[in-house]
């Protein structure tokens, strides 16, 4: 034994290199029948796998200019995270953006800025800015909701999203008095410190569900009565990366905690199909809207990306005739995100969010329906100047995903369907969960919607508004090349946004039914 040691010990360290690589040699050539690349080219082959696995960090760090990645880009990205971390999220020298391009998007400022008195809420909060419409007040919901945020944290299930990354989110919005939408993977405890939470539930009714993978009013009931910090249900028709897409979740991924949060079996595949049990057409959709107000007394609203029309017309008829449907409205964007989905669906199907949300906002307008829904907007909304031009638009608030996981310490590394996620955010994995800190988590998704929120005022004070539901359809422009081609949004996208009911921060503040931490609820 000693002697082959000592035999072995004497191969100097370059032939060692050289035994290893002619050992990938053979069996790249003789062994291994899966790779052509490899069996053609021994050992170098590898090299391109290598390169191949990392060309996104490489390209993402080394060669992409600031304003060049998808879905999200440098500048961008650069922007949440001073923000979360509340550093300078300043930019020196002025913009790096050709603002002569098409379609960038202008906002049109007042000679003179919106000037705030020494008592004006916003003087004591510069973060200040709850939703200008309350939810579930037209359709006499007997709890009423008024978001006290603008911003807040979109649908993201437990499963898709890890525990500490679901905590974190939570515990920010309690601080930032925001909501939080729990997304298809039902009420965790991880969603139960503090903040204002929206149960959301699509085909799968996680959470909700009957032993037939139906809809269990029963448990939804005793859902919203055990946890009063429930205040609004949303039900997902669709969302803007796969509208029309079932899933599965597969067996492996489902521990002893999730089975019971999601209420199914330990290890056993679960079907989302693409339809819902509950109803399958548009009347049975606004009776199970109905149904769920009258039992749970809270404002039911559902979500969806947009693309024909025909269905939403029936919608808008039979809210209109019957005085009865959705109290809010959540337009996701083809451009919208998501753990895991086919290419085919994220980049084809469903219309871009400005397109989707105009279509919707027009039709319902024609209905004379805008006053009495609260429209809410995701896809990429989550910068101050997009918001504004949403709002002008007629959205009352706006659902951030990636954004918030930003915040939270999200790279960008795309692989949140392989359980692999780098940032522990994206993952089940206890070890790559473990790196999240809790507490300064929660602080920088806080910090980031106050600065959201404090810029969004920031800009609505330079257009000559108090809030940003003020904002017109003639604030905002879109290039077309040439200033006299500029179209103003209602002459782009042919309407004009309904006014918002408004009578101050004030009345805002003294609102029965704000959400979050404010002192009145
Ligand atoms: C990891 C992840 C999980 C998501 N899970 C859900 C979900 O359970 N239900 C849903 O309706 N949308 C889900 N979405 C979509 C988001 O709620 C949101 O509509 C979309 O990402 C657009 O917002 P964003 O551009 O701010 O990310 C998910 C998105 C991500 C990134």
């Amino acid at each position: 034994m000693n002697a082959a040691l000592e035999y072995l010990g004497a191969i100097p360290w370059w032939l060692w290199i050289v035994i290893i690589l002619a050992i990938v040699a053979i069996r790249d050539v003789f062994f291994q029948r899966k790779h052509t690349v490899s069996h053609n080219f021994p050992i170098i082959g590898h090299l391109r796998y290598l390169l191949e696995s990392i060309g996104p960090e490489m390209r993402q760090y080394f060669v992409a200019n600031n304003r060049e990645e998808l879905p999200f880009n440098r500048i961008e990205r650069s922007w949440i995270y001073a923000s979360a971390k509340k550093e300078n999220n300043y930019e020196g020298f002025g913009t790096d953006r050709d603002i002569y391009a098409h379609q960038h998007i202008f906002i049109n400022n007042a000679m003179m800025p919106y000037q705030i008195d020494k008592d004006h809420p916003n003087a004591i909060d510069k973060t200040f800015v709850p939703c200008a419409k309350v939810m579930g007040i037209y359709n006499k919901r007997r709890k009423p909701y008024r978001p006290a945020s603008i911003i807040n944290v979109s649908a993201m299930s437990f499963g898709s999203l890890s525990a500490k990354a679901v905590e974190s989110l939570n515990k920010g919005v309690k601080i930032a008095n925001a909501y939080h939408n729990t997304g298809e993977g039902g009420l965790s405890p991880y969603h139960s410190n503090g903040g204002d939470v929206i149960f959301h539930f699509g085909t799968g009714y996680f959470g909700v569900r009957s032993d037939d993978g139906g809809f269990a009013m029963e448990k939804l009931i005793k859902l919203v009565e055990d946890n009063p910090f429930i205040r609004a249900i949303e039900v997902k028709l669709s969302q803007g990366a796969k509208p029309g897409k079932g899933g599965v979740l597969p067996g492996k991924k489902i521990s002893k905690e999730i089975a019971k949060i999601r209420g199914v079996e330990v290890g056993k595949d679960v079907l989302s199909p693409p339809n819902h049990k509950a109803f399958s057409n548009v009347p049975e959709l606004v009776d199970f809207v109905e149904a769920i107000a009258e039992a749970t007394g809270l404002p039911v609203g559902i979500k969806a990306a947009i693309g024909k029309l025909e269905q939403w017309e029936e919608l808008a008829q039979i809210m209109k005739t019957k005085n009865q449907g959705p109290d809010f409205i959540t337009v996701d964007g083809g451009e919208g995100g998501t753990g895991a989905a086919p290419p085919s669906f994220a980049d084809h199907v469903s219309l871009p969010w400005v397109y989707g949300f105009s279509d919707i906002y027009k039709l319902f307008q024609n209905y004379g329906l805008t006053e009495r829904i609260v429209f809410i907007g995701s896809g990429k909304l989550g910068f101050p100047a997009k918001a504004a031009m949403a709002f002008a638009m007629g959205v009352d608030c706006i659902n951030v995903a990636r954004e918030a996981m930003m915040s939270i310490g999200c790279i960008q590394a795309q692989i949140c369907h392989t359980n692999r996620c780098p940032t522990g955010i994206a993952t089940q994995n206890k070890w790559l969960q473990n790196g999240i800190n809790v507490p300064l988590k929660s602080e920088r998704l806080a910090q980031y919607f106050n600065t959201f929120k404090k810029e969004v005022i920031e800009i609505s004070h330079a257009s000559g508004y108090e809030h940003p539901c003020q904002f017109d359809m003639d604030d905002i422009e879109m290039n077309v090349d040439d200033h006299h081609l500029s179209k103003e949004f209602d002459q782009t996208f042919k309407y004009e946004k309904t006014p918002v009911e408004f009578n101050g921060m004030k009345s805002l503040k003294e609102c029965q039914y704000l959400g979050g931490n404010y002192s009145n609820n």
